[in-house]
């Protein structure tokens, strides 16, 4: 499969559902809000936001409960990725975590457009990076000879 940059109304539509799937963010320890959506290779969308714990370390980022939402629905080939957050101050855009990018990784081309949307009041701003540009290498699976 081909990794593209995807048209912009199927960009916005991706963004759309990461926004929308942010409104359920369960953050009351980070106050933090993250949306993801992932767009498989027959153009379903699925999406995951982060869910936190008491326990902080059993917290789970957007990103990995939207592959894995899609992955346990029986897709394995994605043809892009969104995320959204709050403006992060300081920062021009909150990248993907490593762990996230380490599973993405496994599921994509390092050609993927990751769509990395930032709220700040109003607007919305979406920044186009690739899997490559976010992880240039990757552990990858290896079999015993
Ligand atoms: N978070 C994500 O959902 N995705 C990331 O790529 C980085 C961080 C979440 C985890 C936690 O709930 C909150 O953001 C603050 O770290």
């Amino acid at each position: 499969m081909r990794n593209l940059p995807l048209a912009k109304d199927e960009k916005n539509r991706l963004v759309d559902a990461a926004q929308q799937v942010r409104e359920r963010s369960y953050s009351p320890y980070s106050g933090f809000k993250v949306g993801a959506a992932v767009l498989t290779d027959n153009d379903q969308i699925f999406t995951g936001t982060n869910i936190e714990n008491a326990s902080y370390g059993l917290t789970v980022c957007a990103e990995r409960n939207a592959i894995f939402s899609a992955v346990g629905a029986g897709h394995k080939k994605f043809k892009a990725l969104a995320l959204i957050t709050q403006k992060i101050p300081g920062v021009k855009f909150g990248s993907p975590c490593g762990a996230c990018l380490q599973v993405m990784s496994e599921f994509m081309s390092l050609k993927t457009p990751i769509y990395i949307a930032v709220l700040e009041q109003k607007k919305r701003t979406i920044y186009t990076k690739t899997l490559g540009d976010l992880l240039p290498f990757t552990f990858t699976k290896f079999t015993e000879k």
